[in-house]
């Protein structure tokens, strides 16, 4: 091209990465990887073929683990462990430092391995992948140094098995492998199957730093191999990323079985654009949020909000600027957009935008050459698509924007939170007052303001809803791979549940609370209380299915207004209920006995410490600001889950009721709970307590029946976001959870889990970043 030619065209030559380095480090292994066991390689076998999606030729064969391979990487593991944790944090640290160094050494070849594995832009791979991830290592080497004076009492979690999708291969591998080794735990990984390479770069990588034999092991091969890991009992915690179907698909397979999880699945986030937005700038900003990774991002902007007075000209800006994207190949310095990671995925976005079409959706496709051999797909918009479609609801995990418009903030909120999903929002107006009231208001772990895409080791990430739980990075991640290291045991109940239905006998029947009011049980029907020698002390509520239906919607319609109320005013709420229970203190100690044959006095004065340290805690929980890389304060705020259902313990029936709901409440949620089976009676006596110490209605609702059969209930609810089950029977909470993927904790059955563990259950973390710049001219 000449000079002239250039000015004329404003077009850059092409500038080719070379795959050399790559190319070589595939041959020195044949082309052909075993698994990675025990800190040694195995023979290759059941091998399948890697390509590269942008040409589609074969760049190595990988083998398929087997329950078997997966069974000897989980056997190394647990070898590997106790010599691993007692190395201390210290001594770890020094390895995740080497970790970091050698990412950083090998970067060229990791970055262009990457590329040609995945089909991503190199210039994507060498500025933002191995970046982050060296990144990652050097901030858990330094948790690691500081783990045993910032988590006294806290422990690694142990084994970890962790699934990786192949979106960002290397990327999740270290927010996966970082914060475990840090712990002290030890790690059995599963790559997705279409980009494995570079997670067997590492594992070369950790065999150069010394790491001791069986600390991390990569086991390759498809789902069936991740299922094989999620079924193995030796495992300790699972960390997945990837679809939402297949997180529900593990949260199934785990139920009752002990295994911490986290899961970061999907997501369908708001980009959302305010009339006084610098528009240019947010034009720039929906192309990294849709068009980085080609849109393979669980986190893309994939649904554009704009406000309709600057609709018109906000598309027609954004359209000029899809013109100047280049899509090709991506060892090409200068393309924007490379290969859709495998024809699979081509076909499904193919479809999704198909569907959109006959939908009525209006497709404009920008008119540069995009390649025809390979799996490309050109950056795309569907404008005219409705709230309901299809593409406005379904992760299309592809370069596709879909637009909508609304009028108000408040339109703009409730058209954001329309989905099921909730993983990022993008706010973008250049007035910080209105991005700030709203982003509380939306229901997502990250919201970017005048940003998007940031991500950082010490900010967590993390989603709410069916986008997940669990917080990935920083101090939010860390405690997803701790354990407490001795729990404190709770004396056990002296009654064991025995209750028998009756027949309607209601008038001398303690009855559920609900909104606020005492409500006779829909059933009609009661249950007899025994005290410690049998012999019958009182009824009350046979709770069924109905009345839990009343409740959530009495928590429901509470919820909003309690969870945005002051920490100071609930925390005089918890002063008042303390006080209030105060005055009858010796009335509930007697009831205690009568029904555990127990001295009370001790339990009241513990549940009165315990309202006292909620209420101390209600206004505490601060949260913190992360420092990221970026020059960005990132606010990491939290927020109550919302509706919460609680089976409370079955021993203690005041303390186990107090010590519960009151984290709760004092967090800001509304709860549901169920109080002790075999010993209801000191909830139903607390109802008046409730009802002269001015707690709104429908913060506390309760529900007295079979728990188990409540809670199972409580947990298929959709409408509740959260349970916690102090019980000896997990499985079936955490099972029947799986609808909308609410957050369910169960403590060891008899433990009594410390505040600190209470505050993070009772809250997730939202991070608002807010970039700035400090390179203005004066
Ligand atoms: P996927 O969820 O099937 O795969 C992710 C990982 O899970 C891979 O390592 C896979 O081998 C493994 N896996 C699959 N089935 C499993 C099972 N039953 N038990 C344990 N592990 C299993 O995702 P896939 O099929 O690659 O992509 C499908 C869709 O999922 C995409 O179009 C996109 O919408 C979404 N996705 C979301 C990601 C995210 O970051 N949130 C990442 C990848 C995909």
């Amino acid at each position: 091209m000449s000079v002239a030619e250039i000015f004329e065209t404003m077009d850059y030559g092409p500038a080719p990465e070379s795959a050399a380095p790559a190319l070589a480090w595939l041959s020195q292994h044949q082309s052909r990887f075993g698994h990675f066991i025990g800190g040694a390689w195995t023979a290759p076998t059941a091998t399948f073929p890697t390509n590269n999606p942008a040409t589609g030729t074969e760049l190595a064969q990988l083998s398929q683990g087997s329950a078997e391979d997966i069974a000897a990487a989980v056997a190394a593991a647990r070898t590997a462990l106790p010599a691993w944790r007692a190395l201390g944090g210290a001594g770890r640290a020094r390895y995740l430092y080497a970790l970091a160094r050698q990412v950083q050494k090998h970067a060229r070849l990791f970055a262009v391995l990457e590329t040609l594995d995945n089909g991503k832009p190199i210039r994507e791979t060498r500025d933002i992948d191995i970046p982050l991830v060296a990144r990652h290592f050097y901030h858990h080497a330094g948790w690691a140094t500081l783990l045993e004076s910032e988590f006294p009492g806290y422990e690694g979690v142990g084994v970890c098995g962790q699934i990786i999708p192949w979106n960002f291969p290397l990327l999740m591998l270290a927010w996966k492998i970082a914060p475990a080794l840090a712990t002290g735990s030890t790690v059995v990984l599963k790559p997705a199957e279409f980009t494995s390479l570079t997670a067997l770069l590492f594992a070369e990588i950790c065999q150069e730093v010394g790491l001791p034999d069986g600390v991390v092991n990569i086991v390759t091969g498809d789902g069936t191999t991740g299922a094989a890991l999620v079924a193995h009992p030796e495992i300790d915690k699972l960390a997945f990323t990837g679809s939402t179907e297949v997180g529900r698909l593990i949260r199934k397979a785990t139920a009752g079985s002990g295994k911490k999880l986290t899961l970061e699945l999907g997501g369908k986030s708001p980009f959302l654009v305010f009339e006084d937005a610098d528009l240019d700038a947010a034009v720039e900003g929906v192309v990294d949020a849709i068009w980085f990774n080609q849109g393979q991002v669980c986190c893309a902007g994939s649904r554009l909000l704009v406000q309709e007075s600057i609709e018109a000209r906000f598309i027609e800006k954004l359209k000029r600027r899809m013109e100047t994207l280049r899509v090709g190949d991506p060892m090409d310095k200068v393309a924007d957009i490379g290969a859709i990671v495998a024809p699979v995925q081509l076909a499904r976005i193919s479809e999704l935008v198909q569907a959109g079409v006959e939908e009525g959706a209006t497709l404009y496709q920008t008119t540069q050459a995009c390649p025809t051999n390979g799996c490309f797909y050109p950056p795309t918009l569907l404008t005219g698509v409705a709230p309901a479609s299809v593409v406005a609801q379904q992760e299309i995990f592809g370069p596709v924007l879909v637009a909508m418009s609304f009028r108000t903030p408040a339109e703009a909120v409730a058209l954001a939170n329309n989905t099921p999903y909730g993983l990022a929002a993008s706010l973008w107006s250049e007035s910080l007052n209105q991005c700030l009231e709203l982003a509380p208001k939306l229901k997502a772990g990250t919201i970017w303001i005048n940003g998007t895409n940031l991500f950082d080791a010490a900010a967590g990430f993390g989603g709410y809803r069916e986008s997940g739980f669990g917080r990935e990075g920083g101090r939010e991640g860390l405690w997803e791979y701790l354990v407490e290291s001795t729990p404190v045991v709770v004396p056990s109940s002296q009654a064991s549940a025995s209750a028998t239905k009756e027949a309607p006998t209601l008038d001398q029947t303690a009855k559920l609370y609900i909104g606020g009011k005492q409500a006779r049980p829909d059933s009609g029907y009661s249950r007899r209380v025994l005290g410690p020698d049998g012999t019958s002390i009182g009824l009350v509520g046979e709770g069924s299915r109905k009345d839990l239906r009343n409740a959530v919607e009495a928590a429901r319609a509470a919820s909003a207004g309690w969870g945005t109320t002051s920490g100071h005013n609930r925390a005089q709420i918890l002063y008042y209920l303390a006080e209030n229970l105060n005055y009858r203190s010796t009335e509930f100690a007697a009831r205690i006995a009568q029904q555990t044959g127990l001295d009370g006095t001790a339990e009241v004065d513990a549940a009165l410490q315990s309202l006292f340290v909620w209420a101390a805690w209600a206004d505490k929980n601060d949260g913190a600001v992360h420092r990221t890389v970026q020059k960005s304060v990132v606010l990491a705020m939290p927020e109550p889950l919302g509706v919460l259902g609680i089976a409370c313990p079955s021993a203690q029936p005041l303390l186990g009721l107090i010590n519960t709901v009151a984290p709760a409440i004092a967090l800001g949620n509304a709860v549901i709970a169920v109080p002790s089976e075999a010993h209801p009676l000191s909830a139903t006596d607390f109802y008046q307590v409730l009802e002269t110490s001015d707690v709104p209605s429908g913060v506390v609702n309760i529900v007295t029946g079979e728990r188990d059969a409540l809670l199972k209930t409580l947990a298929e609810h959709d409408d509740v976001d959260g349970v916690w089950y102090f019980g000896e029977n997990p499985a079936l909470v955490e099972a029947a959870s799986v609808g909308n993927l609410k957050r369910t904790w169960c403590p060891k059955p008899g433990t009594l889990p410390r505040p600190d563990a209470f505050l993070r259950a009772a809250t997730q973390v939202k991070n608002i970043w807010l970039p700035y710049t400090d390179e203005l001219p004066w």
